[in-house]
């Protein structure tokens, strides 16, 4: 790998894979890097690792307090879901633990809440502990896995868009939206586009519609959506692989379900093409203690490989650029 130096000649700069990413490692004596220059570098490489910089909580809220201007407390989040629930950690519960208490399966790709209009720009981790074996999280830049795809299942996606369909029974869509308020969870709703039908039983039908794909750049496109973990998600479910792993925290039926816009099932063979591409595009973080990652939510994808123990704790916090 060859290192590169940045202007103020405290970092260095090497490649996180052969495709995209990069890493930033502090020279010797260096503190911690200007946030406008590593919010310019993680744009321009899409996942940005800081290594080497020794974060803990405190530091890793106000560096990021320092690079973005807002966070989100994840409201309306597909994993806001039961034994998935997130717990808040602090910043005004805007630093989240990971999919609630297990974390002994893996997460597919996906694009942090694309199944809804308000979602993150950046999404940051910080490692507090590093899991012994496994549980790295992996990233893949969505301009490469949509390149990757054969020209009819492009055609495909970009002319069809996909509706995101949730069923949520009154305690669910309580915690996944953090109101109990049907009239606030309306609210909510009409901000993000999504369409609200609230049944007598309190029970609630959310329905959201959105591109698979998305512009990135002069004549390119990303794939970029949550499609890939919802259509494993609701395998998992159906074949009762969900409850294994879950236990009495798995959901009987899935929280939400992605369909063409028409309603049809994305055919198995367009999801697994796409799967097969994302897992070529795929790098993964080999997470060491005090690390700190930005992924830029509108063009890069992210996720977990399995991990083996309970003792990884890799913190999240959404980020908007305004
Ligand atoms: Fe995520």
């Amino acid at each position: 790998m060859n290192a590169s130096v940045t202007k103020e000649k405290s970092f260095h700069i090497s490649p996180l894979s052969p495709d995209f990413g990069s890493i930033l490692e502090p020279a010797p004596g260096a503190t911690l890097p200007d946030p406008a220059e590593v919010m310019r570098l993680g744009q321009e490489a899409g996942a940005l690792l800081l290594r080497g910089f020794s974060f803990e909580l405190e530091s890793f809220v106000e560096f990021t307090n320092r690079c973005c201007p807002a966070f989100s407390a994840y409201v309306g989040g597909g994993i806001r879901f039961r034994a998935l629930n997130r717990d808040s950690l602090g910043a005004g519960g805007t630093v989240m633990s990971t999919t609630g208490s297990t974390q002994s399966f893996p997460i597919p790709l996906h694009g942090e809440m694309y199944y809804q209009k308000l979602r993150p720009d950046v999404v940051w981790f910080f490692c507090r502990q590093a899991p012994a074996e496994h549980g790295q999280t992996t990233v893949a830049d969505g301009r490469l896995v949509f390149e990757r795809l054969s020209p009819r299942t492009r055609d495909t996606l970009l002319s069809s868009r996909i509706r995101y369909i949730r069923e949520l029974a009154a305690d669910d869509w309580a915690t996944s939206f953090m109101t109990d308020d049907p009239g606030e969870l309306k609210r909510i709703c009409d901000a993000n586009d999504m369409t609200l039908e609230m049944r007598s039983d309190r029970s609630a039908r959310i329905e959201y519609v959105a591109p698979a794909v998305f512009p990135a750049g002069e004549n390119r496109h990303s794939l970029i959506n949550s499609a890939i973990l919802l259509w494993e998600f609701e395998r998992a479910v159906v074949s009762g692989a969900a409850v294994a792993v879950l236990g009495a925290g798995a959901p009987e039926k899935p929280p939400m379900v992605v369909r063409f816009e028409d309603g049809r099932e994305i055919p198995e063979q367009i999801m697994r093409e796409i799967e097969e591409a994302a897992d070529s595009a795929t790098v993964r973080l080999n997470w060491r203690n005090g690390d700190v990652a930005l992924v830029d939510n509108r063009v890069v994808m992210h996720g977990r490989r399995k991990t083996i123990g309970a003792d990884r704790k890799v913190l999240v916090r959404l980020g908007n650029l305004n």
